[in-house]
């Protein structure tokens, strides 16, 4: 499918689309700055997603137009990644308003969206924030607000990855003082612009040091089952033009025994007042490893993924269970150019396909927050966020 280039429209500028003349983006797809969500330049009101089950095969720009389609899209990760769960589900609020802005149908389709995906707690924050502002709105003025708050979601997300771009710049620049070579950051899952609005969690500090011109490379965990890694991160830093490289899920802790990692970062779905952090399946296990190997081991959130009334990650986080074809299977695009699911295991094989884990604090160097960093504990946390006390 083509590429659709935003057309500027100050006109809309009131309802959430961004792209108006002297937007700087920071993230780009072939010169052209995106976002992963914004409102339809042509009618003011219909959403736009980048589709990412088909990347990177194929970029497939859809127009979601009501709050099932919505639903959909979280649900079969066509959006994904904690921080645009959120903003999207604030904006299948705006389409759900518009078909019936009435309390009740507005409760039930909030409580509706909050049940599409249960681990990144943004989904939940979104939500409450969105009900928060529109519960003592008239709800003849509720498509207004609705949209109002939507947007301010979405600009606040960038604002807080730009952030956190710039505190965690700076480990990667100590780094690089540090050894005077080239700085070797791992990643897992994709926790880039495609998983915010704009930026990214993890990769932001990346993208920041990059533009900076610190000497910097990626190594890419593939993330299976889905390949969030391998399809999503790649392709980003690609785009980019940051220097990467894909490994496997089980390369990790080699790569860190033989010095070739100087610091991982990762993002989150959730993370507790303690600063135990839900992030993608097999993120616990890299922390095992970096710990390990002695290699500094961060967590990039905004305040958005801080769930307060949770103290015990591994007891208390929901972690999502996912189709078993998502492990029994894999897809890729055949040699002859057409994309395809194919079996990697006899078809008669059970599996269990947990989508989530829990590392615990105690593994984590720190957290880098749009506030700056800090250490994962309670009061490292409430260091920068006192007015949680
Ligand atoms: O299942 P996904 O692809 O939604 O999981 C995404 C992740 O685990 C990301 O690392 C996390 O949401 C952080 S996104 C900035």
């Amino acid at each position: 499918m083509e590429l659709r280039r935003p057309q500027a429209d100050p006109a809309h500028d009131d309802m959430g689309c961004w792209y108006r003349p002297g937007y700087t983006a920071p993230m780009k797809i072939d010169g052209t700055p995106y976002r992963s969500i914004w409102v339809d330049e042509q009618d003011g009101w219909s959403v736009r997603i980048i589709d990412q089950t088909r990347l990177p095969w194929s970029i497939d720009i859809l127009r979601v137009t009501n709050v099932a389609e919505v639903a959909h899209a979280i649900r079969t990760m066509q959006v994904r990644g904690a921080p645009l769960i959120g903003a999207t589900a604030a904006y299948g609020v705006c389409l759900a308003l518009r078909a019936d802005p009435s309390s009740q149908a507005m409760e039930g389709h909030c409580a509706m969206l909050a049940e599409t995906r249960p681990t990144a707690v943004n989904l939940r924050w979104a939500l409450e924030r969105m009900l928060t502002r529109l519960r003592n709105t008239r709800a003849e003025d509720r498509v207004r607000a609705a949209y109002a708050e939507a947007r301010d979601i979405a600009d606040e997300d960038v604002a807080q990855c730009q952030s956190i771009g710039r505190h965690g710049a700076e480990l990667i620049e100590a780094a690089s003082t540090r050894t005077g070579r080239r700085v070797n950051v791992l990643t897992h899952c994709n926790a880039g612009w495609l998983a915010t609005v704009d930026w990214g969690t993890a990769l932001a500090p990346i993208y920041t040091a990059f533009e900076r011109g610190i000497d910097l490379h990626v190594w890419v965990d593939e993330t299976r089952p889905r390949n969030q890694g391998a399809a999503l991160t790649a392709w980003e830093l690609g785009r980019h033009g940051v220097a990467h490289t894909l490994i496997s899920d089980n390369a990790g802790g080699h790569l860190m025994q033989h010095g070739e990692v100087d610091l991982v970062f990762v993002g989150a779905d959730r993370v507790t007042r303690t600063g135990d952090a839900a992030n993608k399946i097999g993120t616990y296990l890299k922390a095992l490893a970096a710990h390990d190997n002695g290699v500094p081991f961060w967590v990039a959130l905004p305040s958005s993924t801080i769930d307060w009334t949770v103290s015990d990650g591994v007891r208390e986080i929901p972690i999502e269970e996912r189709a078993q074809s998502e492990v029994t299977t894999i897809s890729g695009r055949a040699l002859d150019g057409t994309v395809t699911t194919v079996r990697v295991a006899p078809s008669d094989t059970p599996a269990a396909n947990p989508a989530f884990d829990v590392t615990p604090a105690r593994l984590v160097s720190g957290l880098i927050t749009e506030r700056g960093r800090c250490p994962a504990t309670a009061d490292g946390l409430l260091g920068l966020f006192p007015e949680r006390a």
